[in-house]
């Protein structure tokens, strides 16, 4: 970056220039700190977050107000650039024929040739990938790729962007007129903002299959990459054993095509934990999950609004699942859990954010947001979790677990 062509100019006070030449300095000790400890930073959510918040306020100091209002007017062109150049096959080209240690890239010539697209289209979107960083520039349109940009050859994080696109920034862009409409009220009667947008809610979309569904589905397989599993620190030796092998520990209700059941079947085997899984989820979901990852599970089509026909089980477990609907309607699924608790026996893990009560970091307040737009869903407080769950009757919270990232935790929940 060229910064050393601003600083150099001669009408500065010479004082200004010391502080300049400073603030260059310490920005490129910070970013060569921030290189060496970047597989450390990997291990640390919390304090990733803190360091990441931290350098997201010294941009906000070095932007003018001007600056800040441009990048927020010009920041659709982000995602929106990257699904079309994943769409028409350009990452993945570049991902896999750029050769490691040589000098030459791809060519956007190249690029346009091999999937018959315009060169110049390739140019102007490619542009703005070497400019947010998704692509490296080696030369003039020549391409490398970078570990982000290989981040998409993954099918999940490629259909979690077109979800993020469709179901995210489209439904987000009719909020001001939805609100306009509903008087600024949240409780208002009649659609919600995914309606109002799309015409139908999102989970009728989900559950009549095809796209939308699929690539939902297939995004909620790395939703929680690079975070720590629930069972790394909710303690179930202590709190959900000893049971015997044909009785049920878990049933994973919401569970979609039950990646999480899968992962924690193979914990289980590991650490030799007793007790029977179970998976349920709604029938086109339910059809979409893998032979090969169900082995060790039993696989049930279930609306979680009906009453539940597991009885008894160990623990119930609610991962994301809440947090996709209004209060009402999480106490209806509440409701038909409590009734298959066995008190003193039976928990309910409930696995979500528990929003901070002051200065919450702005991904999770802009997650709360998407949520409220595409299903008409929320994040919620402490107190809100223990009003919720009051509301239900029956049931009380016994514990509450911190995950250690996003404020995500379990909620250990038992019949009253
Ligand atoms: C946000 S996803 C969470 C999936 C999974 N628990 C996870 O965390 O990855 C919500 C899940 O609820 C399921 N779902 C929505 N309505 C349902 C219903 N009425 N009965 C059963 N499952 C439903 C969806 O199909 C989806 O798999």
């Amino acid at each position: 970056m060229p910064f050393d062509v601003y600083f150099l100019r001669d009408d500065y006070s010479s004082i200004m220039t010391a502080k300049r030449q400073d603030l260059l300095r310490l920005l490129a000790a910070a970013q060569a700190t921030a290189s060496e400890l970047q597989d450390d930073l990997a291990q640390d959510p919390l304090f990733r977050l803190a360091a990441t918040e931290a350098s997201s306020h010294l941009t906000r100091t070095l932007q003018t107000t001007i600056d800040r209002a441009w990048e927020l007017f010009l920041r659709p062109a982000h995602p929106t650039t990257l699904l079309v150049t994943l769409d028409a096959g350009w990452i993945q080209y570049i991902n896999a024929n750029y050769e490691d240690g040589t000098k030459s890239g791809i060519m956007a010539d190249q690029l346009a040739q091999h999937t018959s697209s315009d060169p110049e289209l390739v140019k102007r979107l490619m542009r703005v990938l070497t400019a947010n960083g998704t692509i490296r520039e080696v030369g003039i349109n020549e391409y490398a790729p970078t570990p982000f940009s290989k981040l998409f050859d993954n099918q999940s994080w490629a259909d979690g962007l077109r979800h993020a696109v469709r179901d995210y920034s489209i439904t987000m862009s009719g909020m001001p007129d939805y609100f306009a409409k509903s008087q600024y009220q949240l409780e208002n009667t009649g659609k919600k903002i995914y309606q109002h947008v799309h015409g139908t809610t999102f989970f009728d979309r989900v559950h009549a299959g095809g796209e939308v569904g699929s690539q939902f589905n297939s995004f909620m397989r790395v939703v929680r990459d690079g975070k720590k599993s629930w069972f790394d620190v909710y303690p179930i030796g202590e709190r959900l054993q000893p049971i015997s092998k044909k009785e049920v520990l878990l049933v994973d209700v919401g569970g979609g095509r039950g990646h999480d059941l899968y992962q924690f079947s193979r914990w289980q085997k590991d650490q030799q934990f007793k007790g029977r899984l179970v998976l349920q989820d709604a029938p086109t979901v339910i059809a979409q999950v893998r032979p090969e990852q169900s082995v060790d599970m039993e696989v049930q089509e279930y609306d979680f609004f009906t009453p539940q026909k597991m009885l008894g089980a160990r623990a119930y477990f609610l991962k994301n699942v809440l947090h996709d609907w209004p209060n009402d309607k999480c106490i209806d699924i509440l409701i038909q859990v409590r009734d298959a608790m066995k008190p003193g026996y039976s928990r309910l893990l409930i696995n979500e954010i528990v929003l901070p009560d002051e200065k919450c970091d702005s991904w999770t307040a802009a997650y709360d947001i998407a949520m409220m737009a595409v299903v008409d869903g929320k994040e919620r407080s402490r107190e809100q979790w223990g009003d919720l769950i009051d509301a239900a009757g029956g049931l009380k919270i016994e514990k509450i677990w911190r995950l250690g990232l996003n404020n995500e935790s379990i909620i250990e929940v038992a019949r009253a």
